[in-house]
């Protein structure tokens, strides 16, 4: 059998929750590779609205085992908060989620630490989520890190050790915390989370595969926040592309089987760092609003911005998508006029490649213009009823992009979902 990957083709907040809770029916498994409570996907039907943050977004169907794979990061006082809310919900979680023993905890020191990293960079700072995740991340490749399996061997000296020895940064950087009382919230977690099945999940999953079962990998973020080859130092500190879901659950490269791309009939992006198609005018204005563009997790506005097909290319490239996604098409509904950036022009010069850097301010989006559709395509329910400019548009992209788009994402509910004929 072959996993299935779904991820996030532009600066995160692409919809992935919505799609990985539409298509785990197909599936026996879902699982998280990557990111921790950074992330934020909101989930909505029976006229409820959910927000998940580190369980995999196929916990609301029923029957499936849900992975926390080794290459996420955990919070633990999150993570039992998002636990007993969906516990509250009637979702029999110690039962379909599992989590991996090689995941590492964010301690209470690692949101400090990412906290007084940014302040230390003043006008320069990320803009991170402030969920510890880059000085966890940091302590993992370092080889500091503390991982759930821990809990099994000596743990609380092994925590002492790494909270003294982040006490000591964080004084480097000018600060002294009292952090008792979050400690103790923070232990009292860490007992909660036993209650789990903690697994070697990378023999879990490989033998669900052996089994023949169906595996779908959930990525968090996106691609351009990937570490590698996002728009860097703006990224997170994870893995985001394709590969991370190999390294995040220890599934071979040669078991990826289709690779789901999805992106926005627009662009948003939240925190600090270079965004070439931003909108800072009345139409950017116009998308927050009509697309509720406010974080999920920090209330943050987003910004907004026209799609970049450049870098959507270069995404696709670096993931081998096989399929696309559109979400959001019913934001642009009311637009006369939709651009789509097709090339940068940099000193001059036309490129259609993602430069090492998209900071330069002479870099340029060179845009085509097409006309809106004009029509609520909130209640449209096949492919079927799209009006003619809305066609053209898909068939624009799908030339561009050269990848088929196979669903298209018409409104929040898991209803507002239209799967197209191949
Ligand atoms: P994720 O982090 O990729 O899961 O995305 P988020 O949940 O952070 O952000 C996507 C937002 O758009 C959420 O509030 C969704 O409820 C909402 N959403 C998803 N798909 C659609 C859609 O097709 N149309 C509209 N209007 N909203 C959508
Ligand atoms: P989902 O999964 C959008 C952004 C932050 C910041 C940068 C680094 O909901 O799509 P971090 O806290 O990771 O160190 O922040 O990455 N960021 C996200 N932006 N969606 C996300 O997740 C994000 N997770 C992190 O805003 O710019
Ligand atoms: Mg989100």
């Amino acid at each position: 059998m072959k996993v299935d990957v779904l991820l996030g083709l532009q600066w995160g907040d692409e919809g992935k929750g919505k799609v990985v809770d539409v298509l785990t029916p197909r599936y026996d498994v879902v699982a998280r590779f990557q990111g921790g409570p950074n992330a934020g996907h909101t989930l909505e039907f029976e006229g409820k609205k959910y927000v998940l943050r580190s369980i995999p977004s196929g916990i609301f169907q029923h029957g499936q085992t849900n992975i926390i794979g080794n290459g996420v990061v955990l919070d633990p006082i999150l993570f039992r908060e998002e636990a007993e809310a969906l516990e509250k919900s009637g979702i029999d979680l110690k039962k379909v989620l599992k989590i991996s023993k090689k995941v590492h905890l964010i301690l209470p020191t690692h949101r400090l630490l990412d906290a007084a990293n940014e302040k230390a960079k003043g006008g320069s700072k990320i803009g991170t989520t402030g969920k510890g995740i880059g000085p966890t991340y940091t302590d993992k490749i370092s080889r500091n890190g503390l991982r759930l399996g821990d809990l099994f061997d000596n743990f609380d000296a092994k925590y002492s050790a790494a909270r003294d020895r982040h006490l000591k940064q964080l004084a480097a950087l000018g600060e002294n915390p009292d952090i008792t009382e979050n400690e103790a919230r923070w232990k009292d977690a860490v007992e909660y989370m036993r209650g789990f099945d903690i697994i070697d999940s990378e023999y879990e999953i490989n033998n669900y595969l052996r089994q023949g079962k169906s595996v779908l990998c959930e990525g968090a973020q996106g691609t351009l926040l990937d570490v590698d080859f996002g728009s860097y130092p703006f990224v997170t500190s994870s893995n985001t592309i394709c590969a991370g879901a190999c390294s995040g659950l220890g599934v071979a490269p040669n078991r990826i089987g289709e690779v789901f791309g999805i992106f926005k009939a627009y662009c948003t992006r939240v925190g600090s760092g270079p965004f070439p198609t931003e909108l800072f005018d009345e139409t950017g204005k116009k998308i927050r609003d009509i697309g509720h563009e406010y974080g999920a997790v920090t209330g943050r506005e987003r910004r907004c911005g026209w799609i970049d097909l450049v870098a959507l290319k270069y995404s696709i490239m670096l993931n081998g998508v096989t399929q696309l996604i559109m979400m959001k098409s019913d934001v642009l509904d009311d637009f006369d006029e939709i651009k789509a950036c097709v090339a940068y022009e940099i000193d001059g010069e036309r490129t259609d490649r993602f430069p090492f850097s998209i900071e330069s301010a002479e870099l340029k989006p060179v845009y085509v213009t097409m006309p809106g559709w004009k029509t609520d395509m909130t209640k449209i329910k096949s492919e079927t009823e799209f009006p003619e400019a809305f066609r053209n548009y898909i068939a624009f992209l799908e030339k561009e992009l050269e990848t088929p788009i196979t669903i298209v994402s018409v409104g929040p509910d898991r209803e507002q979902t239209i799967v197209r004929s191949k």
